[in-house]
């Protein structure tokens, strides 16, 4: 309890300085609650308005991945390199130091192995396990014109139901179909349907012709995501057009991570995504660090 012997007495309420407003650069969140706003900023940096995710939920459907077959050895480490991490909750327990500094989106559907229809997802994480973690958001693929589309909006709304009440946001993940075209069209329809039933972020592959009409008609933060390995100069220079449209930045994982060196590859997308370098300048920048490592 205070002391309230020489107590001085309070008078420094500033009478002439309106209450300050802190506004919210995060698009869309302006009106969410306090701790929604703070974990989202947990994601997004709020010096930019952007972040570099590292993705490294893919065992939860497809098991062992290459680059992932140690994640305390080869993913632990990158942590550091990350605005946020987003991996199943197996995967945190085992294998993520908790000390992290790394913002937390967990994984939080699943269910069919890639061996079966892969829309066929329930939720797979209760959301007082995410509160328990100290998750920053939870994940669920939408399926858009999957076979379980439904279903796997059921899933989206029911978790932004309960991520409200603990105040936890939701990110959709559009899930493209083998059958389904990646075009600005599918992906802005995938996004705005995402949004619009309540994701806090929507995670969305990039597409050549339009992206900027994809993020535009989102009112939420869209987040790239990486998909297949690439040439390090291709996967810089789709992260570089993805947030010069508008993306805010990107959410990779076998780009990373099965790069010849992932610490490099995280530095030359972090200098794209938060300091706005050209692809080839960050290109660069990766080999120059490539060069001088020192082998293991
Ligand atoms: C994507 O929908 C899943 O969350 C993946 O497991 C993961 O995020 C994919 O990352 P990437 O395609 O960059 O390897």
């Amino acid at each position: 309890m205070a002391d309230l012997d020489g107590n001085v007495s309070a008078k420094n309420f500033h009478p002439d300085v309106p209450a300050q407003r802190f506004t919210h650069e995060i698009r869309g969140a302006a009106n969410l609650d306090w701790g929604m706003q703070n974990r989202l900023a947990r994601i997004l940096d709020p010096r930019t308005g952007r972040t570099v995710m590292l993705a490294f939920d893919h065992g939860y459907f497809q098991g062992p991945t290459s680059g992932l077959e140690r994640i305390d050895v080869n993913i632990a480490p990158l942590g550091e390199h990350a605005d946020a991490l987003m991996c199943t909750r197996g995967a945190l327990r085992t294998s993520i130091p908790p000390a992290t500094r790394a913002g937390l989106v967990l994984r939080a559907s699943g269910g069919p192995s890639v061996l079966k229809e892969l829309s066929d997802e329930n939720i797979a994480l209760a959301m007082d396990d995410a509160v328990r973690v100290n998750a920053d958001a939870v994940a669920v693929q939408v399926f858009v014109g999957g076979e379980h589309e439904t279903r796997s909006i059921r899933n989206l709304t029911t978790l932004v139901d309960e991520g409200y009440r603990a105040g936890i946001p939701v990110l959709g993940v559009t899930a493209v179909g083998k059958e389904l075209t990646r075009d600005a069209r599918y992906l802005g329809l995938a996004v705005r349907i995402i949004a619009e039933l309540g994701a806090q972020l929507v995670k969305t592959y990039y597409c050549e012709e339009g992206f900027e009409e994809v993020v535009a008609g989102c009112p939420v933060p869209v987040i790239m995501a990486g998909g297949k390995k690439l040439p390090e100069l291709d996967a810089l220079t789709m992260a570089s057009r993805a947030v010069r449209a508008g993306a805010a930045g990107v959410d990779m994982g076998r780009n990373i991570f099965q790069s010849a060196n992932p610490a490099a590859m995280m530095t030359a997308v972090r200098a794209v995504v938060h300091d706005d370098l050209d692809a080839a300048d960050a290109h660069e920048l990766y080999r120059s660090m490539t060069e001088t490592a020192v082998p293991a």
